[in-house]
């Protein structure tokens, strides 16, 4: 089946690199139908044009509200046929209108290990709590900020002499990895959300 992924950019655009490399290399069995940015500048643009793929941007500020804008994302998301979006480096909250057109087909990456530090400046956060280990963390975005069902994780020590920048650096090496993980993971299927907990099926199986 031909699934097709929406990515959601704001800023520079690794992540979405990283997916473009795994859609390229057989990583992730999907075609990106659309990229879209709510920034004009985001440099993740470029990356898309050059990869073939579809852009566009749309500034807030051209709708009435926050709820007209996420509409405006879902009518897009929808009519480029995507089946699954992925937010990456996404710098808006997701309101109502999106997270129903798309229940459990939206990803976000996150760049601590969840529960701790949402929001923004999680590596800031991570150096000034004086936490040994941080990391980052794919989730299903939901309506409460950065807490939807856990997808993936993984762990990056955090070193003494770490600046923002350095702890940065570690984690994205991370998030380059588990993203298109976690992309492939929910295209496979036959997992389940329950409660909290996000299910993969080979889980599931143990328990019969
Ligand atoms: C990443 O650290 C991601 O975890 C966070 O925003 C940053 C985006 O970086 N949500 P990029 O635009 O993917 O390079």
């Amino acid at each position: 089946m031909n699934r097709r992924l929406g990515v959601l950019i704001s800023g520079r655009g690794s992540n979405l690199q990283s997916i473009i490399d795994a859609v390229r290399d057989g990583r992730v069995d999907a075609r990106i139908a659309v990229v879209i940015s709510n920034r004009p500048a985001a440099a993740g643009l470029a990356r898309a044009r050059e990869a073939g793929i579809e852009t566009v941007v749309l500034s807030p500020r051209g709708y009435a509200d926050r709820d007209a804008y996420d509409r405006a994302i879902a009518e897009t998301l929808s009519a480029h046929d995507v089946n699954l979006v992925c937010l990456a480096g996404f710098m808006r909250l997701v309101g109502p209108s999106l997270l129903t057109a798309y229940a459990d087909r939206i990803l976000n990456i996150h760049p601590s290990l969840l529960p701790a530090f949402p929001g923004l400046h999680a590596q800031r956060q991570a150096l000034e709590y004086g936490v040994r280990i941080s990391g980052a963390t794919v989730h299903l975005v939901t309506d409460e900020l950065d807490g939807g069902p856990i997808v993936r994780q993984a762990a990056v020590p955090v070193l003494d002499g770490d600046t923002e920048e350095t702890l940065a650096a570690r984690i994205l090496v991370e998030e380059h990895r588990i993203y298109p993980e976690a992309i492939q993971l929910l295209l496979d299927g036959g997992w389940s959300v329950a409660g909290r907990r996000f299910v993969e099926r080979s889980q599931a199986r143990l328990r019969l």
